[in-house]
């Protein structure tokens, strides 16, 4: 596998990231196949390279946008469709994620008759002004716990205000569709699905008591990826959901889900370079030709931990991988098992690395950051 990526390095130059699109199709089956119930939206935040939305789109997917842009590259392959097709797929396959929009972007998407969710009174105000045609879905804050990125911090309705908010809604004129959470992203924690579950299926039932027929239930995302042998199986997790979707929620209810990690992140390979060497205080440092302001973004805003390999043998040793920037910040490991021996110019190899990593890449210090190569389109 290695001599493969290594060829394709020496061919294209580094850093490459390297797509694999049978890995995105596979993805998608195995969330589909194990949640078939579930509506499938890719968050598109998670990696918006047009490639994979195209891949996506092509197998059928539904898409979760955060912002006009995001929607406009998913509307590239729908804009030919006849209008009543168009407004249907929009309907049907897109959501605007982001609880706050601004002015410009409801008023722009007025015209689309979205489903976005909010999940605050100012917001109710502003979709009524800007955008009176959608319809919402009110996200509530649910436990987080152990996820590797905490949400709800940030976001979603405290489930004691979410029967306010619907009628507030309602009395606006406006007409909620449904519930929706967020768990945290790279969820390791299969009971704060459960417990999101229970909460979303209280506010669901007190509403339908109340006469307000709500249709959609969103669960999120947060989707685990193996990123280590010890990371629990999705397959496990999606036994649970199922089980608790057919107990709390009856069959008249749509349920989707916004996956973003779980579609791409396995489905990308970075090869960097070596480009320079030091021993500092008794450690080898690898300077390579990506860090954290381009591809390693994720070190900062994911939280997430790297792997690297190296395909030279050689006594390992603890080094420290570090990016090209003149910024010290820019350090991506202090605690690599590598050959301590790699020369400038060897290649190393850092797997899973496909989710929030070149989305949330700079410029900074003048680099470029990777080369993208999509292989099995
Ligand atoms: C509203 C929303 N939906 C979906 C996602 C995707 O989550 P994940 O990549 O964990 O599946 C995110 C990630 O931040 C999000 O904020």
């Amino acid at each position: 596998m290695k001599d493969k990526l290594a060829a394709l390095a020496r061919r294209h130059g580094t850093p490459l990231l390297i797509i694999d699109h049978d890995r995105i199709r596979r993805n998608y089956r195995t969330f589909t196949g194990c949640l078939p119930r579930v509506q499938a939206y890719y968050a598109v935040k998670a990696n918006s390279n047009q490639g994979i939305i195209k891949t996506l789109f092509e197998q059928g997917a539904s898409f979760d946008v955060a912002s006009y842009n995001e929607f406009m590259q998913v509307y590239e392959y729908i804009s030919h469709f006849e209008d009543k097709d168009k407004d249907f797929y929009i309907w049907d396959k897109i959501i605007f994620s982001n609880t706050i929009k601004d002015k410009e972007t409801l008023s722009r998407i007025r015209r689309y008759k979205p489903l976005v969710t909010y999940d605050n009174e100012d917001e109710i105000r502003k979709i009524k002004d800007h955008c009176d045609t959608a319809g919402l879905v009110l996200r509530l804050k649910v436990p987080d716990i152990g996820s590797q990125v905490e949400l709800s911090s940030k976001f979603g309705a405290e489930p004691g205000d979410a029967t306010g908010l619907i009628e507030h809604a309602f009395d606006a004129g406006l007409t909620v569709e449904g519930l929706s959470f967020h768990v945290g992203s790279q969820c390791t924690n299969f009971d704060n699905y459960a417990v999101a579950l229970e909460i979303t299926s209280e506010v669901f039932h007190e509403c339908r008591r109340r006469g307000r027929h709500l249709k959609i239930v969103d669960i999120g995302g947060g989707f685990p990826v193996p990123y280590d042998p010890q990371a629990p199986r999705f397959e496990k997790l999606a036994e649970v959901i199922d089980a608790e979707c057919a107990r709390l929620f009856p069959q008249d209810v749509d349920i989707i889900a916004e996956p973003g990690r779980f579609m791409v992140a396995t489905a990308a390979v970075l090869v960097s370079e070596i480009v320079g060497r030091a021993r500092r205080d008794g450690k080898m440092f690898y300077y390579i030709n990506d860090g954290v302001y381009h591809t390693f973004s994720g070190v900062v805003y994911d939280h997430w931990i790297p792997n690297f390999q190296s395909d030279k043998d050689g006594p390992i040793e603890v080094c420290a991988v570090v990016g090209p920037t003149c910024d010290s910040f820019d350090k991506i490991s202090l605690s690599e098992q590598l050959p301590g021996n790699l020369q400038i110019g060897d290649y190393l190899y850092t797997e899973n690395i496909g989710a929030y990593s070149v989305v949330s890449s700079t410029r900074f210090n003048g680099f470029d950051g990777a080369k993208i190569l999509h292989v099995n389109t």
